[in-house]
């Protein structure tokens, strides 16, 4: 049993994989790596990595095998499916709990699962990820509703497309938490007033849940939010495995998105009769290892308590705002008051004027061994907003002609914070984006023509030292060789 790790003491640390790893810095010394891309994928808890472990001496197929071991592994699977429903307080009579690759897979599952009519409306934000929109533009007509530059949703003009689409509102499908600028919208509030409209609420956990408590809540209170899906990979738990919990009626008809084994209960050559959800919409054999991670680590996250996590990280972003306020030539985008750090999650854009965002984030890599995202984070109508620049200039790595460099276009820098992400880390990263600021950096940087992406002048990367499948080998394997090999002579 893992001893439970609290955010306060530096003991967290110890609980995270490949903190304490060396990584190489442009000046031949090496360093320890700064992680503030957690916005995009967190490392491993290590009381992940130790179940995993554990259970692979275990792990076998699941649900139709009688072998003991398949028995033990199918308990198991579906324990993880408990763990990971009572994670977002989904009740078993009222909710289940579909595993499947990421929040993007949920979100396209759902997609097809809802029947919608042909003159269906979804609203969603204009903060959107593009997995929270362009899956709902599949399948009804999107409506946006609109934000301040801050992010915060306007409330009244979500109240107008309420009224003026009325009966054909569907669903409203909107972040819980934005990966650019970190806001969080009201999803309870929103909630409410869908359901008055006669709409259904899915609300997009990728970002929300490893940073805040999620209460998918009742179906007879009116607060309580339809159906939601999160990531395994930003939830310390990076074995491909994420989740969508949604109310059970909606699942219990209609044919699953994927078909195949596991999805039906009869099949002659000509009929098929679908068995009940999860499994209808479980096509395939399931990521056994990737639920068992997923649960391992909804389990320590409850352990060390969200409010804690919550209020680590709210700790990190006031003082980072505040830090990195004092950066000469820094623009940070969204909400700027330290103040306020305690309603929004610890993702911060930023630029530094007359630098590249595809730049900075090179340097940070290459001279300090900080890890960001630069670019529009997949969330290009909201970078646009926030940036003031029209449509139709091209973002994210599509190039308007062959002249057009990738990075030359729109884009900003984003540091996300996770609940091992340490004061001093925030330090090292203001110091080193002041001696960007001041052009004082060691490299010479250049731009690959294709890529668009910043790499320094004689740098040669070789990561093959640090980690490799093994040698290559020229001599193909055979049957006589592997067993030669498995057999060790
Ligand atoms: C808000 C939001 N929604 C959805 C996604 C998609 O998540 P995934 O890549 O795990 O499918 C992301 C990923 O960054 C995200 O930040």
């Amino acid at each position: 049993m893992l001893s439970v790790p609290t955010v306060e003491s530096s003991s967290i640390r110890d609980h995270i994989v490949g903190l304490d790893v060396r990584i190489p810095l442009l000046n031949g010394t090496t360093t320890y790596p700064i992680n503030l891309d957690n916005a995009a994928s967190t490392p491993t808890l290590r009381s992940v990595l130790a179940t995993v472990n554990d259970f692979m001496d275990w792990y076998s197929s699941i649900h139709r095998g009688a072998g003991f071991k398949s028995q033990l592994a199918t308990r198991i699977y579906e324990e993880a499916r408990t763990i990971v429903g009572r994670f977002v307080g989904a009740q078993e009579d009222q909710h289940v709990v579909i595993f499947g690759k990421n929040t993007t897979e949920a979100i396209n599952i759902l997609a097809q699962r809802i029947a919608f009519n042909p003159n269906a409306v979804v609203l969603c934000s204009q903060i959107e990820h593009h997995s929270n929109d362009l899956p709902w533009r599949r399948v009804a007509e999107v409506k946006h509703i609109q934000v301040d530059p801050q992010g915060q949703l306007d409330e009244a003009h979500y109240a107008r497309l309420l009224h003026e689409y009325a009966g054909r509102v569907r669903l409203v499908a909107i972040s819980g938490g934005s990966n650019v600028t970190g806001v969080i919208p009201p999803i309870q509030r929103l909630a409410v007033q869908a359901h008055a409209a006669g709409a259904e609420i899915f609300v997009d956990c990728a970002q929300l849940a490893p940073h805040r408590p999620i209460n998918i809540g009742a179906l007879d209170d009116p607060a309580h939010l339809d159906y939601v899906a999160l990531s395994g990979h930003k939830l310390y738990a990076p074995f491909g495995c994420g989740a969508l919990i949604g109310r059970r009626d909606t699942f219990a008809q209609g044919e699953p998105s994927y078909v195949g084994g596991g999805t039906v209960r009869s099949v002659t050559e000509s009929t098929v009769v679908w068995t009940d959800s999860p499994g209808r919409d479980e096509a395939g054999s399931p990521n056994v290892v990737g639920a068992v991670a997923l649960a391992a680590a909804v389990n320590t996250l409850t352990s060390i308590g969200m409010a804690t996590v919550a209020e680590h990280e709210a700790e990190l972003t006031a003082y980072a705002l505040q830090r990195l306020a004092q950066v000469p030539c820094i623009r940070i985008y969204g909400e700027t008051d330290p103040e306020t750090a305690h309603t929004r999650l610890g993702v911060i854009p930023l630029a530094i004027e007359g630098v590249a965002h595809g730049l900075v984030a090179s340097i940070l890599s290459h001279e300090y061994g900080i890890a960001v995202r630069n670019g529009s984070f997949c969330a290009q109508p909201y970078l646009r907003r926030l940036l003031e620049r029209p449509d139709t200039e091209i973002d994210c790595g599509q190039t308007a002609s062959s002249t057009q460099l990738p990075t030359a276009s729109p884009g900003l820098v984003r540091i996300s914070f996770g609940l091992y992400n340490t004061l001093d880390e925030i330090d090292t990263l203001a110091e080193a984006l002041t001696t960007i600021a001041q052009h004082a950096y060691q490299g010479d940087y250049v731009q690959d023509p294709t890529t668009g992406e910043y790499r320094p002048q004689g740098w040669h990367l070789d990561t093959r030292s640090y980690f490799s499948l093994g040698q290559t080998t020229t001599r193909p394997v055979t049957l006589e060789t592997a067993a030669v090999t498995l057999s060790g002579s």
